[in-house]
């Protein structure tokens, strides 16, 4: 029993950087967007607004700065780029089938990120099954349960 949940509190602490990744640009992102407000062939947005330089800035510092404490700087830095770039191809996506910045897209919403960084980190250290099972479940629940609280302290407009 306890190793299970030694188990889940490694794989948490794996993922944390991609996590503050993800969510410093909530709390500290915004002005500028990084697609500079161009439009794809489609005419839609390359991005949308929710996809800032500060944010993906602040989110990359944040991310490393957490690898940094966890005295692996490498695996950090690599798991905020993952996660930053999986949740900008997650809006591109979005944009691509006409959905405006903050639409709801259960699942991808959740783990855009998490994917993209469980992806990039593999180049350098492949995650054991274990691990990545536990991220992909818990991540959902984790996100949603963290955004309800983002969107009641006024930071996020949409509660998911
Ligand atoms: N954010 C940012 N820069 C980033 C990522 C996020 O500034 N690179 C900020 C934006 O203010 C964004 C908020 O964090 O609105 C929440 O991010 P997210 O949920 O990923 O974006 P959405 O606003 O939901 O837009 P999208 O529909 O494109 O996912
Ligand atoms: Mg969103």
């Amino acid at each position: 029993m306890i190793e299970i949940f030694q188990t889940i509190a490694y794989a948490l602490w794996f993922i944390l950087p991609a996590y503050v990744a993800n969510g410093t640009p909530v709390v500290a992102g915004g002005g500028s967007p990084m697609d500079c407000g161009k439009e794809f062939l489609d005419g839609r947005r390359l991005l949308g607004d929710g996809k800032t330089f500060r944010g993906f800035i602040l989110g990359l510092i944040g991310g490393t700065i957490i690898g940094l404490l966890q005295s692996n700087l490498m695996i950090g830095f690599t798991l905020a780029v993952g996660a930053l770039f999986g949740d900008i191809l997650g809006s591109f996506a979005k944009r691509r089938v006409r959905l405006s910045k903050g639409d709801p897209v259960p699942g991808l919403d959740q783990l855009d990120f998490v994917v993209g960084a469980l992806l990039l980190v593999s180049l350098i250290q492949i995650p054991s099954w274990e691990k990545i099972i536990i991220i992909l479940i818990l991540t959902p629940l984790i996100h949603l349960s963290t955004n309800i609280i983002g969107y009641k302290l006024g930071f996020k407009s949409e509660p998911y």
